[in-house]
This record gives structure tokens, C-alpha cells and sequence, in this order.
């Protein structure tokens, strides 16, 4: 039997359910820490990669895999690459702050072909194959139409600390004098998802990693928005730089705020 992209989602979908019931079950006896400062890691952060890890290593032996606990897997032939955020929002689940998601992407030959997010907390699950639109729990999902900054709700990802000059600040800053609000969730994989379900209008971060964006991004594309670096240029999830909308004009108005 041949594999399809179908099988490549659903088993993306099966790995991000399994990653969110392990997130429920230490939530109760996690211990905490520190990879840098304010830099968190927990147990459920490491059986969470470990066991979505070994569900699509077991179905996919050959593919390449990224993965945010230590994980990386080059040695293959294989055009397919699995980057994968076993908990995005850790310092939220450690404050017990309900608003983190587990994040799965799917690259060939380093295009995004597939993403998942999934939010334990609500039961939600994000999906999206190239060529299929993108879904929440099924249903199909499309952004916003909101066209002038000042009405849009925009999310931001700043670094967990930082100091008061540092850019990152100074954009948010810029962003916050025009946009109607400018919020911050903890969640770079949830913010990317509220704006392809059209519950937020745009998002900024240039202080991302592969991981926290890979499945995001993969389903604003299909959803119908945008998604590039902050000067408009095209993503490349290699770089910390995402600037994700509804693809409207707010996308370029915020593009040249920080130009
Ligand atoms: C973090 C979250 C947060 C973002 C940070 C990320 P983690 O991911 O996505 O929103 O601001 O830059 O590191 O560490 O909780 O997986
Ligand atoms: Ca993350
Ligand atoms: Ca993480």
C-alpha cells in the first residue's frame, strides 16, 4: 500500500493527541527546569517529544526529523522533515495558565506540507495538508477580513526576557500605537492558528524557532492568509522572523511600520 499525505496528517493528528494526553497527565507532577533563565523545561515536555517522536519514527523510519527537547535527525536520503514543539507555552503550563498547544509541521524538501496544533486545554485540533484547506476539528477555517490596523487585534511573540532596548520591544512598542490591541499569549503555535481561525488579525515575531512555527505556519498558508518574514520576503523557518495575518492590507501596513 502506498503512503499518502493523508496518512501523513493523520498521523500527525494521532502523534499531536498523544503528545496533549501526556501533557494532562504530568500536569499534576511536573517538576521544573531551567534551560536559561525564565527558560523552562519539564518532564512533559520530554515524554511529550518522546512519545510523538516514536509514533512517527514507527510509521516513517526514514524521515528526517526537528523536534525542540534535543531532537534532531538528519541522516536520511528522505525529502520529509517532522519539526515538532512537544509543548508550546511552557511557562504557561508551568504557571497552570491554560493557553499552550503541542505543534507538529511537516516540510518536503523544506516546503511545509502539513501542520498540526493542539490544545489540550479545549480540545481543538488545528489541521492542515497542502492542497486541502485547513480545518478545526474538522470544519474548515479561513482568517478574518480585517483591513486597517487600527481595528485589528494584533499578537505578538516578544523573547521570555528581555531588556527595554532591545528591538523586539521597540517593535511592539511601534505596533502598539497603531493597531486597535497588541497581544501576547505565551503561545507563538496558538497565535499562529487564532489568526488562520480568524479570532485574531495579525502576528509578529522575530525571536521565533523552527518548532514554534512550522505547524502554524502551515496552516494560516492553507487557510487562505499570509505568512513571511517581517519585511514581507518569503518565510524560512530557519530564521526567527514571522509576520503571519489575514492577508489583507493590515500585512503590508505592519511591513513597512517596521521597516
Ligand atoms: C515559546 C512560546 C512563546 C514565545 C517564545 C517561545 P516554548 O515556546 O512560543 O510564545 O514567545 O519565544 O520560545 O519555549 O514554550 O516552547
Ligand atoms: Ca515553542
Ligand atoms: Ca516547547
Amino acid at each position: 500500500m502506498s503512503v499518502s499525505e493523508t496518512d501523513f496528517l493523520e498521523t500527525a493528528e494521532e502523534a499531536a493527541r498523544l503528545g496533549g494526553r501526556i501533557l494532562d497527565e504530568w500536569s499534576s507532577k511536573f517538576t521544573v527546569s531551567e534551560k536559561g533563565r525564565s527558560d523552562y523545561v519539564t518532564e512533559a515536555d520530554l515524554a511529550s517529544q518522546e512519545a510523538i517522536y516514536n509514533l512517527i519514527h514507527g510509521r516513517f523510519p526514514e524521515h528526517n526529523f526537528l523536534g525542540e527537547e534535543g531532537l534532531s535527525e538528519t541522516n536520511s536520503d528522505s525529502p520529509y522533515r517532522w519539526v515538532i514543539d512537544p509543548l508550546d507555552g511552557t511557562s504557561n503550563y508551568v504557571h497552570r495558565f491554560p493557553f499552550y498547544a503541542v505543534s507538529i509541521g511537516l516540510e518536503c524538501d523544506g516546503e511545509l506540507i502539513a501542520g498540526v496544533v493542539f490544545d489540550p486545554n479545549r480540545d481543538e485540533m488545528f489541521s492542515a495538508l497542502r492542497g486541502n484547506g485547513a480545518t478545526l476539528n474538522g470544519q474548515p477555517i479561513q482568517p478574518t477580513s480585517v483591513d486597517s490596523l487600527d481595528q485589528a487585534m494584533a499578537v505578538a511573540s516578544l523573547p521570555v526576557v528581555a531588556d527595554r532596548d532591545h528591538p523586539a520591544i521597540e517593535r511592539f512598542l511601534r505596533a502598539l500605537a497603531v493597531a486597535q490591541t497588541v497581544q501576547r499569549t505565551g503561545s507563538a503555535a496558538l497565535n499562529l492558528v487564532y489568526v488562520a481561525a480568524g479570532r485574531m488579525d495579525i502576528y509578529f515575531s522575530t525571536t521565533l524557532k523552527p518548532w514554534d512555527m512550522a505547524g502554524g505556519a502551515a496552516i494560516i498558508q492553507e487557510a487562505g492568509g499570509r505568512v513571511t518574514k517581517t519585511d514581507g520576503s518569503d518565510l524560512d523557518i530557519g530564521e526567527p522572523d514571522i509576520l503571519a495575518s489575514n492577508g489583507a492590507a493590515i500585512h503590508e501596513q505592519l511591513q513597512q511600520l517596521f521597516a
